[in-house]
């Protein structure tokens, strides 16, 4: 067994896993944060994805106890109470999803990209949503909605940004 404490969502949430224990298991089983999916669980779909310390990162493919430390955002910690995240707000404008089981997973990837370029082209958009298994769209509706996110995040100060308290770290806690 490992003992973990991980800083999800801005909050330190502690647990004793086994070793094989992936992250993407211990949000899901024992965390019951189920909006990171459980798709192909070997690194193919990108359903897993969450953002550690700033990169996305296959939740399927990382080891619990490898997060030990780090900051992980899944998609509940995306959005505020009172608001959505910008690029939630845009995906739900342009219609850009339809099952929505790949959505948590492509905003994630969305949300990362533009936190790091905040013009991005089609190309650099499709580039970013690769790893992003979509079996319902064809991906036009995702690449309108990204690109509205941006002009809306370029167009607003960082206060207003949405989202970004959640990375603040809080009081630990433990389950
Ligand atoms: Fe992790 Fe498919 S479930 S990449
Ligand atoms: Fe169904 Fe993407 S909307 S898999």
């Amino acid at each position: 067994m490992t003992d973990v404490t991980i800083w999800i969502n801005g909050e330190a949430r502690t647990a004793s896993v086994p070793d094989e224990t992936t992250l993407l298991a211990l949000l899901r089983d024992q965390f019951h944060l189920t909006g990171s999916k459980l798709g192909c669980d070997v690194g193919d779909c990108g359903a897993c994805t969450v953002i550690v310390d700033g990169k996305c990162v296959n939740a399927c493919l990382m080891l619990a106890a490898q997060a030990d430390g780090r900051d992980v955002l899944t998609i509940e910690g995306l959005a505020t109470p009172e608001r959505v995240h910008p690029v939630q707000k845009a995906f739900e404008d342009h219609a850009s999803l339809q099952c929505g089981f790949c959505g948590p997973g492509v905003i994630l990837s969305a949300k990362a990209l533009l936190d790091e370029n905040t013009d991005p082209t089609a190309r650099e958009i499709r580039d970013a949503l690769a790893g992003n298994l979509c079996r319902c769209t064809g991906y036009t509706k995702m690449i309108d909605a990204v690109q509205e996110a941006a002009r809306v995040l370029r167009g607003k100060p960082d206060a207003e940004a949405g989202g970004e308290q959640h990375r603040t770290r809080g009081q630990a806690t433990s389950t």
